[in-house]
């Protein structure tokens, strides 16, 4: 019970990474507000967990909207202790020349601007009420660039340096942010890095680039966010990069 009482809000919590985050999150005593873009899929999720979790939809690139979520949490639970900033889109590989010029903005519209409004609201908050913690979802990508995933990884980039200079603004009222940086997760995200159409090859090359030749776990991810939310055991921890990554990027 190392999150008792404590209320969190994860975006993109009805899937992958996010659906493990809450999981652990409601494991350990929370309240999870589960915010997504799939509402239908957040309610499925929500009333799987049972009281202690509810589902909002939620655009994280509307502003207002992402306003709205937070004070939804506040009517559901009763407050906000603790944003994840979580949801993002993936890249179909692609050499850079041949990348789609609206595949700029698709990325950086969900992973960077998304983000920022989820912090951005919960900041207003978390200032007002004089605590809070922020953890955001960047990548390994952030610490080891990859090819043919250059926009994907200059917006994960941009999430990470956004994360150490908020955490830095924010450290002397006792706010802490942190980024989570996974590798390879075997998320429905996988199939859009594996360029849309997984095969059984394909997986276990990405399998066999991970040094402990596995995946990246939603519950690998859970128990990292728990850790970065506790003020007992991360108290001390803000503004790093947490590679979540089996060792991806050494
Ligand atoms: N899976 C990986 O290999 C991997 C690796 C590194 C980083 N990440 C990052 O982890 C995070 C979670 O990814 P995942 O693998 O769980 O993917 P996922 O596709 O399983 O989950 C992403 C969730 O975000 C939601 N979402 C998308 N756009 C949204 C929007 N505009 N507003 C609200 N919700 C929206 C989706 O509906 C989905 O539920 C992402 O930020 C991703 O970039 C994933």
């Amino acid at each position: 019970m190392r999150l008792k009482d404590k209320i969190a809000i994860v975006t993109g919590g009805a899937s992958g990474f996010g659906l493990g985050i809450t999981q652990c999150y409601i494991d350990e005593g929370a309240k999870v507000l589960i915010a997504d873009i799939d509402g239908a899929k957040a309610e499925s999720e929500a009333a799987r967990l049972g009281p202690t979790a509810a589902a909002h939809e939620v655009d994280v690139t509307d502003s207002a909207a992402v306003r709205a979520m937070i004070e939804a949490a506040k009517n559901i639970f009763g407050g906000l202790d603790i944003m994840v900033a979580n949801a993002g889109l993936g890249q179909r590989p692609c050499p850079l020349d041949e990348t789609p010029d609206e595949e700029y903005d698709r990325q950086f519209n969900v992973n960077v601007k998304g983000m920022h409004f989820c912090c951005k609201h919960a900041v207003e908050l978390f200032k007002a009420q004089g605590h809070g913690n922020i953890i955001v979802t960047a990548s390994g990508i952030a610490l080891m660039p990859r090819p043919n995933l250059v926009v994907y990884g200059a917006t994960k980039g941009a999430v990470l340096v956004y994360a150490k200079g908020l955490a830095m603004e924010l450290a002397p009222l006792g706010i802490r942010v942190n980024a989570l940086c996974p590798a390879a997760g075997d998320t429905p995200m996988l199939q859009e890095f594996m360029g849309g159409d997984e095969t059984v090859d394909k997986k276990e090359s990405f399998r066999t680039s991970m040094p402990m030749g596995r995946f990246i776990t939603a519950e690998d991810m859970g128990h990292a966010a728990v850790y970065l939310a506790s003020e007992r055991e991360a108290g001390a921890i803000t503004g790093t990069a947490l590679a979540v990554d089996g060792g991806r990027t050494i």
